[in-house]
């Protein structure tokens, strides 16, 4: 059942192309220039009238929502605020009519997810769920329901369900950018064609594991590692830092690059491991500076950037290089190395990839 794979965590990675298209099968248009999504039933009046967005969810969910507030605010120009829902529901939080609420799931049972919802819903906002599982208690009490086509996610450490929750995502911005006029036709289409190209992207990044699988077996016995990045790869690196945490049991943390100076730069020390992202192209130069940064300290750094910016090659320590994509689209492929790397990182430390301690798959209790 685990189609010749050692875990499902792994076998999971590497459905990601299949689960990516899926996902956005059917809902692009023939004439490759629109989104189509039928299952969002607003009026286009109710659309105009958004004010706010807010997207709430738990643990990898919320971390694809992060990478949601960075889309939506660009594409649409809505403010959007991410919360926890943990902490959202019990905030007395400023919702209404003109408020659309996006939670997103995986499981579509966690009980802190499902009650934001409620919440959200008694007071008079619209809410679109992202989940995967049809007919699921979110699926059953959202408004609006996108489902990811990632199929069943059996292993703990969430991969596939995140990335095509990124796809939902990406058409749910577009699709609001294209009822309310917030992008010109021709930068839809050039984001729509670059999705449609992603999974062989993927692809590409999982037949390049081999960097990978060489960092993780010589820095499996450390107990602290970084994960830095801006923007976009700062959302990435969360996620990253989560997988790692989770399954080796590798203290890890994820910086915003440009915190570092406000106090995580004192527990760079000799050997650190540091995962920097730098895919960014805007941000680039900054990152090759956070870089040097943590270099001086003498951290190990391996950095992830897009083919062709081999300027990081001398600064870091190892560079894997993802296929060149629209930036805004790269968290799709920037977290592929780093699932690898969670999970070469817990093989090699002997760990239960499958069922790390203390966790369950889906969390219906408080
Ligand atoms: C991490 C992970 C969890 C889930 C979280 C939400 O790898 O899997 O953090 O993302 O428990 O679960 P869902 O998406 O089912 O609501």
């Amino acid at each position: 059942e685990k189609g010749g794979y050692d875990h499902f965590m792994l076998k999971e990675i590497y459905e990601q192309p299949r689960a990516l298209r899926d996902t956005l099968k059917g809902r692009i248009s023939h004439t490759r220039d629109k989104v189509v999504l039928d299952e969002i039933k607003m009026t286009a009046k109710e659309i105009k009238n958004i004010k706010r967005i807010v997207i709430t969810a738990c643990g990898t969910a919320y971390h694809a929502g992060l990478v949601g507030k960075y889309v939506i605010e660009q594409m649409v120009r809505i403010p959007v605020e991410v919360d926890i829902a943990s902490e959202f529901r019990y905030r007395d939080p400023l919702i209404d009519k003109e408020t659309l609420v996006v939670v997103v799931s995986q499981s579509g049972e966690t009980a802190d997810t499902l009650a934001a919802l409620r919440e959200a819903r008694r007071r008079g906002a619209r809410v679109v769920a992202i989940t995967n599982v049809i007919a699921s208690s979110v699926a059953r009490e959202a408004d609006d329901i996108i489902y990811t086509w990632a199929g069943p996610e059996i292993s703990v450490a969430s991969t596939k369900a995140y990335t095509t929750q990124l796809v939902a995502i990406y058409l749910l911005a577009l699709f609001l950018a294209q009822e309310r006029k917030t992008m010109a036709a021709g930068n839809i289409k050039e984001i729509l064609d670059e999705l449609k190209a992603l999974y062989s992207k993927v692809q590409e990044v999982l037949d390049n594991d081999q960097p990978i699988k060489e960092f993780a077996e010589k820095y499996c016995r450390h107990e602290d590692a970084f994960f830095l990045g801006r923007g976009l790869d700062y959302a990435v690196a969360l996620e990253g830092s989560l997988k790692l945490k989770e399954i080796s049991y590798i203290h890890a943390e994820a910086y915003a690059a440009g915190e570092l100076k406000h106090g995580t730069l004192a527990l760079i020390v000799e050997n650190i491991p540091v995962i920097a992202l730098a895919t960014q192209q805007s941000l680039f130069e900054k990152m090759v500076s956070n870089i040097k940064e943590v270099k001086a300290r003498d951290a190990s750094v391996i950095a992830v950037a897009m083919q062709g910016h081999t300027e990081v090659e001398k600064v870091a320590d190892q560079v894997i290089y993802i296929p060149k994509t629209h930036p805004v689209l790269a968290p799709i492929i920037t977290v592929i190395p780093l699932q690898l790397l969670a999970y070469y990182m817990a093989v090699n430390r002997g760990c239960d990839v499958d069922k790390p301690r203390n966790l369950a798959k889906s969390v219906t209790v408080e």
